[in-house]
């Protein structure tokens, strides 16, 4: 059931059931999630060989780790023998090789299989073909994405594709050097609401003017509803008393030298569809990853990314990062709190989407094209 006869500042927006029903979410690992390039790590994350992170990339666990040629790889968390889980640990390191606590096979960094009981007197298997399956890896940005397809699409259109379409070329963030940045602070939220509520919430701001005071004392630009993802190339200058992207408009840290002189006071928002957002400032970048657990639960990963100097010299970071972890904890309330009306009799036909939010609607058409499951709208 769909909303009909909508006047024309109105649009619809999902049904309830794509916010609730197993079946869409389980769709969505398939189609979106493990067909995509997915962001999981901060290169420095893997600081050196044997340095591992784990993580759930659809309905799959994926294990990423660092080579002894200083290469960042990728494979699925499954023992080639009889498919345990290789490593249960969420991070960790390990010395020269991964050993599956069943048997004991194990599987070197780059992904062979080393060595296992009884393996001399099996010299037909090879050690290549039984070793992990990779997955595909790139990064760029300083982060890890993974791809679990077996044709990759291109990680040029879609993901820098995404960044162009909103800052016009890839350059505009290129010059942010989000690479050679150094992690001053990270925070992990655990959200009782679904991906799609977050990634709406992340493109409007329609309800900046009500839920981000400090927000709006900063870009007063955003108390008017339009958020910088409306407008390409747009970026939400600082208010004039304003002298740093910071919870009381106080003075920031060092600007990033390679900021263009436009971009300088100015803030721009990024989504890179599924689950990545980016927030680029003068002196600093906000970089989150979320990572859809369940219908109704996403736990997002948020980095604040400095100059190395500054976070190196133990500079005092905590109003810049008080700013957005602000932002972030009203806006991931105003998601869980959405998230129960979205199993209610009264939204089975969904809401509305106001002109300020049509091209919310965009990123509805996108996944609807994906699914086969779910009602038409
Ligand atoms: S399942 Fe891993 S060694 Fe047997
Ligand atoms: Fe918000």
């Amino acid at each position: 059931m769909t909303l009909t006869n909508l006047p024309p500042s109105l649009i619809p927006t999902l049904s309830g059931e794509y916010y609730t029903d197993p079946a869409v979410f389980a769709q969505e690992q398939e189609r979106v999630f493990e067909a995509m390039w997915f962001c999981v790590a901060r290169g420095s994350d893997l600081a050196k060989p044997g340095a591992f992170r784990t993580f759930q990339v659809g309905r799959e666990s994926v294990l990423v780790t660092r080579a002894r040629d200083g290469s960042v790889r990728a494979f699925f968390n499954v023992c080639r023998h009889r498919g345990a889980r290789l490593c249960t640990e969420e991070s960790g390191e390990v010395k020269r090789a991964f050993q599956c606590p069943y048997h004991a096979w194990t599987y070197g960094l780059d992904g062979r299989l080393v060595a296992a009981p009884n393996l001399t007197s099996m010299p037909d298997v090879d050690r290549t073909a039984y070793g992990l399956a990779g997955v595909h890896v790139r990064e760029w940005l300083g982060y890890v994405w993974v791809c679990l397809a077996d044709e990759p699409p291109s990680f040029e259109e879609e993901v820098q594709g995404a960044v162009v379409e909103r800052l016009g070329d890839v350059e505009s963030i290129e010059r942010y050097g989000v690479g050679g940045l150094s992690v001053g602070r990270r925070i992990t939220y655990d959200v009782r609401a679904n991906w799609k509520l977050i990634v709406e919430n992340f493109m409007e701001c329609y309800h900046c003017a009500t839920i981000h005071p400090e927000l709006t004392e900063v870009l007063p630009e955003f108390a008017d509803g339009y958020a910088a993802q409306y407008y390409v190339g747009h970026g939400a200058e600082f208010g004039e008393e304003v002298r740093g992207f910071t919870v009381d408009g106080s003075e920031g840290l060092d600007r990033i030298p390679g900021v263009a002189e436009e971009q300088d006071r100015r803030y721009y928002a990024i989504t890179v569809k599924p689950q990545v957002f980016v927030n680029l400032v003068p002196d600093h970048v906000i970089f989150h990853r979320m990572y859809p657990m369940a219908a109704d639960r996403t736990v997002v990963e948020c980095d604040w990314l400095y100059l190395p100097h500054v976070v190196e010299s133990g500079k005092d970071v905590s109003r810049s990062v008080e700013l957005f972890d602000r932002v972030n904890r009203q806006d991931f309330e105003a998601c869980e709190r959405t998230q129960p009306g979205m199993s209610s009799r009264l939204y089975a036909g969904g809401g509305v989407l106001v002109p300020s939010e049509h091209h919310i609607g965009e990123f509805h058409t996108w996944l609807q094209n994906k699914l086969d499951v779910g009602p038409a709208r």
